[in-house]
Order: C-alpha cells, then sequence, then structure tokens
C-alpha cells in the first residue's frame, strides 16, 4: 500500500536498489541463457510498473538496469548468439513520470538488437493494447519475463497474472504488498473491497485468510495463498521477503516459472542480496553481523523426512521440492545427511559412493516410514 504520495522522482531505499540488483542480475543470465539456446526467437521484456527510470539517489531504475543486462548479454555472447531481437517494453500510468521515462531512455533507443517500446497506459490494460498491437510479442515460442512491481496492492488483477502464465515459455517477477492486502482484509468489509481481493487473488479464496490472526501472521497467508494460487499456473514459485526493519515486513518478491533452472537461477540472484540464508532483506540490517542462518539443512532434511515418509520417489521431485521449499538449489546436501542417518536407500544404475547424488544415474529415492 503506497505510505505516502510520491513525487514524480523520489529517493530509493536500500531495499528498493536490492530488489533492482537482483532483478538485474537475473536478467543478464536469463538474456544470455535464452540469447544462446532459442534460436530464431525474439525474447521479450515487460516492465509493467516501470517508473520515471531514475531515483534522486541513483541513476538506474529497472527500465535502464534492464536495457543494460539485454545490451550487455547481447554483446557478451556474440557470435554464439542465436536468438532474434530482444524487445524491451516498459509501461507505466503517470504521465510525468511517462516522460521522465521517455527522455531517460532516448540514449538507449535505436538499436536494431535491442529495441525499446514505451506505452503510457495502467498495466492491465497496457497488456490488452499490446496484445492487440504487436502480436509478434506474445507468440508462443518466444521467452518472455515479466517484471511487475505497483505502489500497493491495487493494479495486478490475477487474471493478468494467469493469462502471462498459460504460456510455458513465460516468467514473472511479481511485487506482492502482502502488507497492504492484508491491511485491507482488516480494515474494509465493504462490497468495493471485497472486489479488489477477488481482483487479487482471481477469486475468493481471499475469505479463508483468518480475520482472528496477527497481522504478521495475516501477511504470511496472504502470501501463501497468492503463492497457491499460482502454483495452479506455474511449477517453480518461490519468495523473497523485502522489510523496512527487522519487525517490519514491506513486501514479498515473488517469482514464478516452467522451468526448474528458472529458478535456480533465480535463487541464485536473490541469494547475493540475501542477509541470513532466509532469502529476505531488511534496510536496518545493512552491515549487521547476522546471528542465525535460515539455511540450517538439518532442518530442512527433517522436513523432507516427513513430507517423503514412507514413498519411493524420483530424484526430480526431490529436485522440486528443494526448489520449491527449502532455500536450496537442489536436495543433495538433505539426501546426504538423510542417507548418513539411515533413513533413505537410493537405487542407481551405477556403483555409486554413499553420500554422492548423480541425477543421471539416481533411479528412486525410498524414505523410511515414520514410526
Ligand atoms: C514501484 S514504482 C516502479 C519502480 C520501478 N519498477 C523501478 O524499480 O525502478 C511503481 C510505478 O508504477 C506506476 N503505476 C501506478 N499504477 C500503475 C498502473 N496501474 N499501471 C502502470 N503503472 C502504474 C507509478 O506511477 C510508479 O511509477
Amino acid at each position: 500500500m503506497p505510505r505516502k504520495k510520491q513525487p514524480k522522482v523520489w529517493s530509493a531505499e536500500q531495499h528498493t536498489l536490492a530488489k533492482i540488483a537482483m532483478l538485474s542480475d537475473y536478467l543478464q543470465r536469463w538474456f544470455q541463457i535464452f540469447g544462446i539456446a532459442s534460436k530464431g526467437e525474439n525474447l521479450v521484456y515487460i516492465d509493467g510498473f516501470a517508473g520515471p527510470g531514475e531515483y534522486t539517489n541513483s541513476p538506474h531504475g529497472s527500465p535502464l538496469k534492464a536495457v543494460i543486462a539485454a545490451k550487455t548479454a547481447r554483446a557478451d555472447s556474440r557470435t554464439s548468439w542465436n536468438a532474434g531481437v530482444i524487445h524491451c517494453v516498459f509501461i507505466e500510468a503517470d504521465e510525468e513520470r511517462f516522460e521522465h521515462l521517455s527522455e531517460r531512455m532516448k540514449p538507449f533507443s535505436g538499436t536494431p538488437e535491442v529495441q525499446i517500446h514505451l506505452v503510457h497506459d495502467q498495466f492491465a490494460n497496457g497488456m490488452i493494447r499490446l496484445k492487440d498491437q504487436m502480436p509478434d510479442l506474445f507468440q508462443q515460442t518466444c521467452p518472455k519475463f515479466f517484471f511487475i512491481d505497483p505502489f500497493g496492492a491495487k493494479g495486478v488483477p490475477f487474471a493478468t497474472v494467469s493469462d502471462i502464465l498459460s504460456n510455458r515459455f513465460t516468467e514473472v517477477l511479481i511485487n506482492l504488498d502482502a502488507d497492504g492486502i492484508a491491511r485491507i482484509l482488516r480494515a474494509n468489509t465493504s462490497a468495493v473491497y471485497e472486489r479488489l481481493l477477488t481482483e487479487i487473488f482471481g477469486d475468493d479464496s481471499w475469505r479463508k485468510i483468518s480475520r482472528s490472526s496477527s497481522f504478521s501472521q495475516q501477511c504470511r497467508e496472504v502470501l501463501n495463498l497468492y503463492k497457491g494460487n499460482l502454483r495452479k499456473h506455474a511449477q517453480y514459485i518461490f519468495s523473497f521477503e523485502m522489510k523496512t526493519s527487522e519487525s517490519a515486513l514491506n513486501y514479498f518478491l515473488v517469482f514464478a516459472s516452467q522451468h526448474p533452472r528458472g529458478l535456480e537461477k533465480m535463487k541464485e540472484a536473490m541469494k547475493k542480496i540475501d542477509q541470513d540464508g532466509s532469502y529476505r532483506f531488511s534496510d536496518t540490517s545493512v552491515g549487521q553481523t547476522i546471528m542465525f542462518r535460515g539455511d540450517d539443512s538439518n532442518l530442512f532434511s527433517k522436513a523432507m523426512k516427513m513430507h517423503f515418509a514412507g514413498r519411493k520417489v524420483s530424484f526430480e521431485e526431490l529436485r522440486d521440492f528443494a526448489l520449491n521449499e527449502t532455500p536450496f538449489l537442489n536436495p543433495k546436501q538433505m539426501l546426504k545427511q538423510l542417507e548418513a542417518d539411515g533413513f533413505i536407500t537410493v537405487e542407481s544404475s551405477d556403483q555409486r559412493r554413499k553420500g554422492t547424488f548423480n541425477e543421471a544415474k539416481i533411479r528412486s529415492i525410498e524414505f523410511r516410514p515414520e514410526t
């Protein structure tokens, strides 16, 4: 929820700079990977809430960082580049910010390899117009990445997000204002707010959020519900928590992809700004010593053991669990611990050494039933 009316260009807080650094890090990998792998396909990046392009304390807002990442990936890949053109689309609703952004983008325009499209509109409406006016951008097989970064809870209908994710080559990173959504839920029961919540979640599942929970518990419920609804449209989902202080949530960045590699790379980018292994960033923790880490593999191997107790599963299923439900990029560290403690039996097509897990050779992993 917008805390106060922002001027045309405002000063970025630490968490905003961290968010842009994470996005930029991921996009460089994304453009490079798809630039090499997607023969002849155009790559499409859409920033639905682009902003003015800069901050009073930083020259690079998300649009500039994205274009720089695109140009860098294109230049670095030289002869190994197989994809077609990179299209970068920026949607901004506010007229003054749109004008400012257009000025800031001028030095980057006019190159055939990285084409810039500026759309002055509301995100949801801009998407409808784009589909109508530039259908080529929405071709099934071209890789697309959407950054959806509103101020607050409004302006991102779930119907638009689910439509975006109906294409299997699409990924999204959404700024989910769980705190703002929880405030709407607490403060209002009018039909207008009921409609707003239904628009945000895509249905009336928000009615399940407990009215009697604490505020911070409600924010978690908002996140979990939103992720659950996204999961109907994407297989790989993970969130990063942005806080203004240790006790004050600001928003979650929620990533959704159809491919394990996408989430792997996003978690690598998230780790770079993460402060304690819990995939979170707090403005007040910048430069502080961390007392406890959130990526204790002991804890997560117990969770994995409980989740799969009594079942025989493939390595892929465990990889998906590790990606979606734990801080890790793969299940190997947790499996190593579980095997050492005698909780799993591994079937492999090669003579494996205990504690090593070659995904190409593992046939199945059987978990002991819980006693
Ligand atoms: C959080 S700022 C974006 C910051 C930018 N993504 C960055 O990282 O540099 C949100 C922007 O969305 C614009 N905005 C607000 N409602 C909008 C809507 N419905 N559609 C598109 N833009 C909107 C605001 O004017 C503001 O510039």
